[in-house]
């Protein structure tokens, strides 16, 4: 899994539309402010975020991902956007009001994912959302140890103090740019809470 030749995903993968999630959110996104992208692929969604005129820092350890992203982002939204060609455990977070991860979370390792995500709970502002997807311990790939797989119990750590708005799993044989697979995944919408709960 370490060695994927991502340059290939991104020409099997572009052309899609935004993933239902993303799509699913936006739709009720408030106010643009500063939004992050984790392992942001072809671009898709990052620029759907620009579009929307979201300031964006788009990461992703791949250098094909930026290579295919940049020469399709409108150059008047290019002062908006920041493009970190590293893996996210290792990017420093600005403050921010929306963060969107599609099917990529899991590629980090367990422990990276740990770091990463407490690096993610204090760049939160108040209000903020956080829009992800996860792999359960049943997805095909769940043997995989330099992966990261979470289920309920370990959802509901991660999301302790946020608002919760959606959590969707979802189980069902199908395909990946890899071949055939069972996939296991949770859908993830959680915010902020503008005021902090009482002690
Ligand atoms: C399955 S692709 C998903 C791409 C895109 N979000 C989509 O929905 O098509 C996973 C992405 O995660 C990126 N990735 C892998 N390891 C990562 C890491 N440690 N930090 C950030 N992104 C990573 C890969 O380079 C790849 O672009």
């Amino acid at each position: 899994m370490v060695d994927r030749d991502w340059a290939d995903f991104y020409r099997w993968t572009l052309g899609r539309e935004p993933r239902p999630l993303f799509e699913r959110v936006m739709a009720h996104a408030g106010t643009p402010g500063q939004a992050v992208e984790v392992g942001f692929g072809d671009g898709t969604e990052t620029l759907a975020l620009l579009d929307l005129g979201w300031r964006v820092l788009a990461i992703d350890p791949a250098p094909a991902a930026a290579d295919v992203l940049l020469p399709r982002v409108p150059p008047d939204a290019l002062p908006r956007l920041t493009i970190v060609t590293a893996p996210a455990q290792v990017a420093t977070l600005p403050p921010l009001d929306l963060f969107y991860s599609g099917f990529s979370l899991p590629f980090l390792p367990p422990a990276e994912f740990d770091v990463f995500w407490a690096g993610l709970r204090a760049a939160l502002r108040p209000g903020a959302t956080i829009v992800v997807n996860l792999f359960g311990p049943k997805d095909s790939w769940a043997p995989d140890e330099a992966m990261s797989f979470v289920d309920r119990d370990r959802i509901e750590g991660l999301i302790d103090g946020l608002e919760l708005l959606v959590l969707d799993e979802v189980e069902r044989d199908g395909e990946a740019f890899s071949g055939a697979k069972h996939w296991h995944v949770f859908d993830i919408v959680a915010r902020r809470p503008t005021v902090a709960p009482e002690p």
